[in-house]
């Protein structure tokens, strides 16, 4: 028998109320309530409430569209490079896997800049086997900033051996850099200059004899700024800073950055990149990774302020909790 379903026009009414209220309503929603700050080393959930599996990388702002994209090591399945996205670098979305490695054994350390010349974007990584004895440097591109990356080759740059690498594109002349710890299981750090198109190493490869993992490199009042940790595989251990008024040296050795840091381990931590924070006076970030002895895709992030003191020192200091305020809004006059 056929059964006519009618709902009275006051029901519906109701029905309709509640399925717009539950839709929009945070309750019944899966996001966390939205952070308002950084929180070193502690819990750091994505906006579907997951942990964000992001290690190893950078940062980088595409002012087209507003949004900060974060990569880094996905160290879960599939492995290889995750992407995050955010308007504010307080709350990530996952983009999901924008490279999986599929047969490379080793993939550490994702770098991606943006190429105006090809309007694409270029990931550098580093590519090797199971015993880190290849010691490779990997490029990808992709037309997209959430991928996918496509491998295009990998080689030793000019020969050497190349592990951890941090990346940095001087923003006055676009061109770009890479510090990679090189040979001799990462006995010093080389810095090599790349073509127009970020595609590919040239021969400007100088030893700046600087010691020895985690590169991080930024640029005040014509002094760049290089921040390494030492090698003691996923233990944190002191970080050195040093400086040089080119790019490729020489750099002179100043010390350690980290102020009151208990622990001598760069506050449980290791770098992976420095982001100058776009809108703000000096701001710089420092990107850190809290292995938790082993680089697991649960360990932590410890993101703190840098400041470069009034006579030229790097400092971090520790923070439990800071936000964006720290910084001046470059229009703002101080
Ligand atoms: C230290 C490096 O910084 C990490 O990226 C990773 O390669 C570990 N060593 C492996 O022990």
């Amino acid at each position: 028998m056929l059964y006519k379903f009618r709902l009275p026009a006051f029901r519906a009414f109701y029905l309709l109320g509640f399925v717009l209220f539950a839709s929009t309503h945070p309750v019944y929603s899966q996001q966390p309530t939205p952070y308002t700050s950084f929180k070193p080393g502690g819990e750091w959930l994505d906006t579907d409430g997951k942990h964000i599996d992001c290690h190893g990388g950078n940062i980088i702002y595409v002012d087209s569209l507003k949004t900060y994209y974060w990569y880094g090591e996905h160290r879960g399945v599939p492995r290889g490079a995750s992407c995050y996205s955010s308007k504010d670098l307080y709350n990530w979305k996952n983009e999901g896997a924008v490279l999986e490695k599929g047969t490379i054994e080793t993939f550490e350390r994702p770098k991606v800049v943006y190429d105006a010349t090809k309007d694409q974007y270029v990931m550098w990584f580093h590519f090797d086997g199971n015993r880190y004895t290849l010691a490779e440097l990997g490029v990808a591109v992709s037309k997209s900033p959430t991928g996918p990356f496509v491998v295009q080759h990998h080689e030793r740059p000019n020969g050497h051996e190349s592990r951890d690498i941090g990346m940095y594109v001087d923003p006055e002349t676009k061109k770009a850099y890479i510090g990679y710890a090189a040979d001799h299981t990462n006995r010093t750090i080389r810095m090599v200059e790349l073509s127009g198109d970020y595609l590919s190493t040239t021969t400007n490869d100088v030893d700046i004899e600087a010691h020895c993992e985690g590169p991080g490199i930024l640029k005040k009042k014509g002094t760049y700024y290089l921040l390494t940790s030492g090698c003691s595989g996923w233990t944190p251990n002191p970080a050195t800073y040093y400086t040089a008024t080119n790019i490729l040296g020489p750099y002179t050795k100043q010390g350690n950055p980290f102020v009151g840091d208990a622990g001598n381990n760069s506050f449980n931590s290791q770098p992976c990149y420095i982001f100058k924070i776009p809108g703000y006076r000096d701001a710089y970030l420092y990107m850190g990774d809290r292995w938790n002895g082993g680089g697991r895709p649960d360990s932590q992030y410890v993101f703190l302020p840098i400041t470069i003191t009034e006579d030229g020192k790097m400092e971090l200091h520790w923070y439990k909790e800071w936000d964006l305020s720290m910084f001046t809004p470059e229009r703002e006059k101080r």
